[in-house]
């Protein structure tokens, strides 16, 4: 970043994240809920908060406090990041279950649909000037029964080196360091982009607030998002992390497994090279 840049804001993120998150559910990505389920679910949360008030004693001042801090998470468009952060990975563990191939992770609030297509073999978007070690991520797409699936499409998109998103924070380009690649007749890919930084939750919002008021440290690892997909098979929500980065172990999101962590290494022409194939189920 050049000193004539402005730095993002929690409000600025948020609000972009609550936008991004209501154009994706008006176009289905949010289903209608039965009252059963709404009641049974409803309640069971509901009973979780009483159970914690009790166990711990809330006083009247507490509770007060934690009524503010929700007025804020609202008002700050924070409850795509706190959700994503503190309640997907659970969602994602339970959706886990009936998943074979390749482990999922969360989607989190940063997916922007309809980015560029980009051939087998591409660079992803990027300034002329893009900071950060060059990294070759390259492997293969195939199906269950080990057969290549040539047409899939690895839907990327990644932090920069200064853990900040395209789309969600000022003074990035649209669409940087986001593409769809498409695998070649073999199932094959090789994107050229640059290592992302860890993310950090902002800290001058209300989510990052509780974090550092609760001693929470507000990180994720450095990671590559990812949607694979192809026709017939079951798209793969995930990401891959980076073998020895730092949060690893310590992710706030709680999103990372062992078999999602990228082991990149330095090849003779000083970039990094990662190679990571995946594995599609078929469609249910
Ligand atoms: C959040 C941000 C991410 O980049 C991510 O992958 C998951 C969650 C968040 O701020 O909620
Ligand atoms: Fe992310």
């Amino acid at each position: 970043m050049t000193t004539t840049e402005h730095k993002p804001t929690a409000a600025g993120s948020g609000a972009s994240a609550t936008e991004s998150f209501r154009r994706a559910s008006a176009q289905g990505g949010a289903a209608g809920v039965e009252a059963d389920r709404i009641s049974t679910v409803a309640r069971a949360v509901l009973e979780g908060v009483h159970a914690a008030i009790r166990t711990h004693q809330v006083t009247y001042p507490e509770f007060q406090a934690a009524k503010k801090w929700l007025i804020e998470v609202g008002e700050g468009g924070e409850w795509p990041l706190f959700l994503d952060v503190f309640v997907e990975h659970v969602v994602e563990e339970v959706a886990a279950r009936t998943q074979q191939g390749t482990k999922g992770s969360i989607l989190g609030p940063y997916y922007l649909p309809d980015q560029q297509r980009l051939p087998s073999a591409a660079t992803l978007p990027m300034r002329p000037d893009e900071a950060g070690a060059p990294l070759v991520f390259a492997g293969q797409v195939c199906d269950t029964a080990g057969d290549p699936v040539a047409g899939a499409e690895l839907d990327l998109w990644q932090a920069d080196e200064q853990g900040y998103y395209s789309g969600f924070a000022p003074d990035i380009p649209d669409g940087n360091l986001r593409g769809v690649i498409v695998t070649d007749d073999q199932g094959r890919f090789e994107v050229t982009t640059v290592r992302p930084a860890p993310y950090q939750i902002p800290t001058d919002g209300p989510t990052g607030t509780l974090c550092v008021a609760a001693g929470w440290e507000p990180w994720r690892p450095a990671h590559l998002h990812l949607l694979v997909r192809a026709p017939g098979h079951r798209q793969i929500t995930t990401q891959l992390y980076f073998q020895g980065g730092e949060w690893l172990d310590a992710d706030i999101a709680g999103a990372t497994k062992p078999e999602l962590v990228l082991d990149p290494q330095q090849q003779a022409d000083g970039r990094l090279r990662a190679e990571y194939d995946f594995v599609l189920e078929p469609a249910p």
